[in-house]
């Protein structure tokens, strides 16, 4: 068979490091494969008045499969300052590429599982009854729409005077907003479309079947967002009924589910939700077993078969220039198991996820968040692992 190539995109900051460990321990593991680097990230804003060139968009087009580690936006005024002098009088607007990469292949699907590690000392625990203290066992798979809802980026500061004639035959636009001048009002939609809403909801379902999980659940407000979040629950329920009958369907608003969250998180198997409500409730779930430094996510085209695997976390620049790296690999290590998920590879991902269970289970080596240090550059010395040495950790066990 021929090797498959594979697009690295590093990226910023400590996207760098914990990619590179992280393509180490593939090697180790068995995964063969070549890489190409992908320009992405804040330099290329810089130097090129662009964070995604096309010649990156070129290699993903052309293979399909990336490996992501995260990169550095900043706010219009200082990228606007930081860019290159010959540039500035182009007019150019940063944009962030994570968000250019999802719209340019269509990378609808999201994907973040969240999934308890025996003897993780970052475990969320809970008191039980009689004074017990009891550690749930998380397993969930969230997923979330990529694309549309509230970041959809369609929005105005002091709309045009077309969009604001149109809101005004709104009568609720009226009456709650009707009183303020134009130029004081900022608009955000929130637009869902039937098509995305309804590959969500199916890759969803798919999932929860495949895997055995008992229960979906539409974690959105359709009591008070009525047409998009009623929109979403409708379409599940139809869904359901029609193709999944096996599969119970629950609905949560998404204010009661960050409460419930620490309450029953067990009893949670796949949960769904749009942009924003996807985005915080899988937050709130990766906060229950390590947070950042083990938080994966997935990002894909069913259709076209374009996926992006990155950790949900971003470039930490505080910690990018410490002379020894003091990160957490594995939340980009899991995010590579679920790219070898995808391009069914199972056999070297599960391979792979035992030897980092094993890791964390035996609890000698630890990175400074699961030490539970405050992550200054003195934690290697002070006992803490490195990311390299994390990274040898897995290697060993593997
Ligand atoms: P961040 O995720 O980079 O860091 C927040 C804190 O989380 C860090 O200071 C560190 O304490 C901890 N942390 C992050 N990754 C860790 C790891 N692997 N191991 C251990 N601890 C870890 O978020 P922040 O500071 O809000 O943003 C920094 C930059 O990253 C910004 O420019 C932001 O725009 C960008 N960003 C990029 C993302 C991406 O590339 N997908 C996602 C989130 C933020
Ligand atoms: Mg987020």
């Amino acid at each position: 068979m021929t090797k498959r190539t594979i697009v690295k995109m590093p990226g910023d900051g400590i996207g760098k490091v914990v990619l590179e460990e992280t393509l180490r321990v593939l090697d180790s593991a068995g995964f063969e494969a070549d890489y190409v680097e992908g320009d992405i990230g804040w330099e290329f804003w810089c130097n090129e008045g662009n964070p995604l060139p096309q010649r990156t968009l070129d290699l993903i087009e052309e293979h399909k499969i990336a490996l992501f580690g995260a990169i550095t936006s900043k706010p219009k005024d200082e990228a606007f300052e930081e860019l290159s002098p010959e540039l500035k009088e182009k007019g150019l607007v940063y944009s962030s590429p994570i968000v250019g990469l999802r719209q340019h292949f269509g990378l609808d699907i999201c994907l973040r599982p969240c999934r308890t590690y025996t003897g993780n000392p970052l475990n969320f625990i809970r008191r039980g009854a009689g004074d017990t203290i009891d550690e749930p066992e998380v397993d969930v798979a969230i997923f979330r729409q990529n694309t549309e809802g509230l970041y959809g980026g369609v929005e105005w500061s002091d709309p045009p005077p077309h969009v604001y004639d149109a809101l005004m035959t709104h009568p609720k636009f009226q009456q709650n907003f009707g009183d303020s001048p134009k130029e004081e009002i900022s608009v955000s939609t929130r637009i869902f479309t039937k098509n995305a809403t309804e590959r969500i909801l199916r890759a969803a379902f798919e999932h929860a079947k495949k895997y055995s999980y008992k229960s979906v659940t539409v974690c959105e407000k359709p009591n008070v967002i009525r047409e998009t979040s009623g929109m979403m629950y409708k379409m599940a329920q139809q869904i359901q009924k029609a193709d999944f009958p096996e599969i119970e369907l629950w609905n949560t608003n998404i204010d009661a589910q960050m409460m419930w969250l620490t309450k029953n998180p067990e009893n949670y198997g796949v949960i769904v939700a749009g942009n924003m409500f996807g985005d915080i409730v899988s937050d709130g779930f990766a906060g229950l077993i390590g947070g950042l430094g083990f938080a994966c996510s997935a990002q894909y085209n069913p259709e076209t078969g374009v996926g992006v695997f990155e950790p949900t976390h971003g470039s930490a620049p505080k910690y990018a220039d410490y002379s020894v790296s003091i990160v957490n690999p594995i939340a980009m290590v899991e995010s590579a198991c679920m790219m070898l998920d995808f391009i069914d590879e199972q056999e070297i991902a599960s391979k792979l996820r035992k030897a980092v269970a094993e890791v964390v289970a035996e609890g000698k080596v630890r990175t400074y968040d699961m030490a539970k240090m405050s992550g200054r550059a003195d934690v290697v010395i002070n006992g803490a692992a490195s990311t390299q040495e994390m990274a040898d950790a897995i290697i060993a066990k593997l």
